[in-house]
């Protein structure tokens, strides 16, 4: 069998690694992959949103499965191209794809299908903007409408930041074309959760639970990131919350992806606010932040640590609209993954920094897994190409235990410019 994946970050890595683990004992390529992939597999050298390239290589190279890392070329209609040519890719349609690709349209299919989600307003006019902020209390969270790398929600604590805000995305081009378009909502309390769902248009099944952390900074200080760190599973959501979530979320959104009409057989990532001290109850509290239409980046790694069922199978009975049929297995045991960035990332960082580490086995230390992301071989060495450079993934008996591994495999891991949080999986 021989299987493309798409993307290049340490996502990408960890679904190649464990892809290359199935009984199927698949061929696995990567467009255009990155330091790490080229160690399960071989980097082709077409970018993610280059379609039209792709397409004819999976034709050429006669590839039987696609996945998709990255929300770029979903968005870009690669599932469509595909499909129209006959290829088995795993991913949303392009319509399906808006969930991700435009919030506007992600809150009204929330509020058309009853999935509960913040108050809020759509607004193309940064004077209709400014006039409406006062009717949101502080903090006000400000939201560019289209993709943003995970960068584009800021949540000012003053109307005179929000005003700024405003300018910055709507008349100065902060985020590009993304932030033409902005929703203003409602600042929701609670604790966050994750929660990644495999679709196929007539099933939705949620994997284990993992957790990750957007802030740049310890304690949840700083900007927002792609994410700096994950554990799996969520110490917050139990089997009497999942519940509650499997109602009154994920029901309703496999609803609507069929009212919708949307080929979506791939995944759905849904980001939750929690608010424990929701006077009418915990199920009350559970509100739907937004929708991605892959998986997260780095919870993937912590649950691609955890999954004991072969991976080709699942991605088939998916593709097959056979979920309904399928019974996920996955180890007890805990999952931490701690993300090295390049110093400065959300910002202006350097890159083509040489790496080092223990050999060239991604699985350096036992149970403990290295996933590339921004690391490139060049001149036959290891070097830093992005912000999240390496994630380090351990799984252990306790969270407790699978967090030190982590943190050890960490120290063996060196760069000038490492950066990462102390914190993950640590309460
Ligand atoms: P999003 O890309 O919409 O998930 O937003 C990124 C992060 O911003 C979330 O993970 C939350 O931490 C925060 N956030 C987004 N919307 C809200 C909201 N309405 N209230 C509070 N925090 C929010
Ligand atoms: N870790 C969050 C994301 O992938 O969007």
């Amino acid at each position: 069998m021989r299987i493309l994946v798409i993307g290049n970050g340490s996502r990408e890595h960890a679904l190649g690694w464990r892809l290359s683990k199935s009984d199927h004992r698949p061929s696995l390529f990567f467009a255009p992959g990155n330091f790490g992939t080229a160690l399960v597999g071989k980097n082709v050298a077409i970018g993610v949103s280059e379609v039209e390239a792709l397409k004819a290589f999976a034709l050429e190279e006669k590839i039987d499965l696609t996945l998709v890392g990255p929300e770029v070329p979903l968005v870009a209609g690669v599932v469509d191209a595909f499909r129209e040519a006959g290829l088995v890719i795993i991913g949303p349609d392009r319509a399906g794809a808006q969930l991700e690709g435009s919030k506007a349209f992600s809150k009204e299919f929330m509020v058309k299908y009853r999935i509960p989600t913040a108050g809020y307003g759509v607004f193309t006019d940064v004077e209709a903007a400014k006039a409406a902020l006062p009717g949101y209390a502080l903090p006000v969270v400000i939201k560019a409408d289209g993709l943003a790398a995970g960068k584009g929600v800021i949540i000012a604590q003053s109307y005179e930041e929000a005003e700024k805000t405003l300018s910055e995305m709507m008349l100065e081009g902060r985020f590009g074309e993304s932030g033409h378009t902005v929703v203003l909502e409602e600042f929701l309390k609670g604790f966050e959760a994750s929660i990644i769902c495999l679709v196929d248009g007539e099933t939705i099944l949620p994997l284990e639970t993992a957790q990750d952390y957007k802030k740049i900074f310890d304690a949840d200080l700083g900007p927002n990131t792609g994410g700096m760190g994950s554990y799996s599973p969520s110490a917050f959501v139990d089997a009497a919350l999942m519940a509650d979530i499997e109602a009154r979320v994920l029901q309703p959104t496999l609803k609507g992806l069929q009212a919708e009409g949307f080929d979506f057989r791939g995944i759905i990532f849904i980001g939750l606010m929690i608010d424990e001290s929701c006077p009418t109850g915990l199920a009350d509290g559970i509100k739907v932040l937004e929708y991605n239409v892959r998986f997260g980046d780095p919870e993937t790694q912590s649950l691609m640590a955890r999954l004991d069922s072969d991976f080709v199978d699942v991605l088939l009975a998916l593709h097959e609209r056979k979920l309904s049929t399928l019974q996920l297995a996955w180890t007890p045991k805990a999952a931490v993954s701690v993300v090295l960035a390049s110093m400065g990332y959300p910002d202006d960082f350097e890159t083509g920094v040489e790496l080092n580490f223990p050999g060239t086995q991604t699985e350096f230390m036992p149970e403990v897994t290295a996933f590339f992301g921004g690391a490139v071989l060049k001149d036959g060495k290891a070097v830093t190409s992005g912000g999240r450079v390496v994630t380090v993934t351990a799984v252990g008996d306790t969270l407790d235990s699978a967090r030190k591994k982590a943190y050890q495999g960490v120290e063996m891991i060196r760069f000038g410019n490492k950066y990462c949080r102390k914190d993950i999986a640590k309460f």
